[in-house]
């Protein structure tokens, strides 16, 4: 808990006591950026089906679940390892910079809090490259391209989350190739977390440059799309001998049979992945024009979620507190480089739980 407020989104029971107030009955969370439609309805009976398997161990390659992801992916099963959720991902990415001798990283923020935690704890000096705001009028955050590739030529790594936890940047992915290009003659690898990439359109995945870049590593969760944090599901994908190498890193049997077992049946479920994607289509656009008629500033976003801004100077910090003591919470964003408490992040939800944020945000620019 940087500067004591919780370093996750979804923990109703650290935030609202931290704001002063008792824990709410009923809280209708905008701080996790999971999927509003919830785990496919087959996945409960599934888990019961799976249980006589946990009297064994699970297969420590957990090949299975590798060659469907592979296939999904249209990747050879040993450019796949299997993690427990996107997290372990990142933490097996520093694991392999400290086991080649990187000392140095470079960080695309405001970001996701965990790549700076996996460095230091492999000891790893970081280094920042803020995304630049553009003028207010279009209200996006940018990479600065001569930064990234000199990022990439001074340091052994750069990890970029794309779409980017907390501002919704999809940085072109031409620039994407232009700094891999510069990673191959300096030696450097780009590390792109891909964790919200399921909620972005199929073709903005960055899988077939693999087949181009070995210094390429993707780090995908499964816990967004499908709704199961608690379940824990994973992967990363890079050049067969990278994904070798983290094989020999990864703590045996991370993740659990009933979550591997899920693997296979999630990702045939094309149908809810439709459904997901045809559900953000309508919501983010309708939640983000009825914010900013509000007067709020809304950063334009790839991802099932939203980065917020008083277009006034109201701050941010009195609608966090005005929409908790409605049972709404919003994600603060106290532990994001750069951000430091100026905005809010919410995550898209239904026609039903947006209505009640933009009516409870409403009432707040009307005190
Ligand atoms: C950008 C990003 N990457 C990875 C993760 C970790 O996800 P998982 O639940 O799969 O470990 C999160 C969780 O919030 C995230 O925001």
């Amino acid at each position: 808990m940087g500067n004591n407020w919780p370093s996750h989104g979804g923990r109703p029971e650290q935030i609202l006591p931290h704001l002063g107030l008792a824990a709410h009955s009923e809280v209708i969370d905008f701080s996790a950026n999971l999927n509003p439609l919830g785990a496919p309805e087959w996945l409960p009976q599934r888990l019961i089906e799976s249980l006589a398997g946990l009297e064994a161990y699970p297969d420590p390659d957990y090949s299975a679940a590798c060659r469907a992801i592979a296939q999904h992916e249209g990747l050879l099963p040993a450019q796949v390892r299997l993690t427990n959720g996107g997290a372990e991902a990142i933490f097996l990415a520093a694991a392999l910079l400290a086991e080649r001798g990187a000392s140095r990283a470079t960080i695309v923020e405001p970001t996701f809090c965990e790549y700076a935690r996996a460095c230091h704890h492999y000891a790893m000096a970081v280094e920042a490259l803020p995304l630049k705001q553009e003028a207010p009028e279009h209200e996006g955050f940018v990479l600065n391209e001569a930064l990234a590739l000199a990022a990439m030529r001074a340091t052994d790594a750069v990890f970029l989350c794309r779409p980017n936890n907390p501002t919704g940047t999809l940085v072109e992915r031409e620039l994407i190739e232009r700094m891999l290009r510069e990673g191959q003659r300096h030696g450097s690898l780009l590390v792109v977390d891909e964790a919200f990439v399921d909620f972005v359109a199929p073709d903005e995945r960055l899988t077939p440059l693999l087949a181009r870049y070995d210094n390429l590593l993707l780090l995908r969760s499964m816990t967004k799309l499908y709704t199961i944090p608690g379940l824990r599901l994973g992967y990363l994908l890079g050049a067969e001998a990278v994904v070798q190498r983290i094989a020999a890193l990864q703590l045996p049997w991370s993740v659990n049979a009933l979550a591997a077992a899920l693997v296979e049946p999630l990702l045939a479920d094309t149908d809810y992945h439709a459904r997901t994607l045809a559900w953000l289509d309508i919501e983010r656009p309708w939640l983000e024009h009825e914010l900013r008629s509000l007067g709020l500033r809304v950063v334009p976003s790839c991802a099932n979620f939203l980065l917020l801004q008083d277009s006034g100077s109201r701050p941010m910090s009195a609608l966090l507190e005005h929409l908790a003591r409605g049972g709404i919470l919003a994600r603060h964003t106290h532990n994001f480089t750069g951000l430091d408490g100026a905005w809010l992040r919410i995550a898209v939800r239904t026609r039903h739980d947006n209505t009640r944020l933009v009516k409870a945000v409403a009432d707040w620019r009307a005190t």
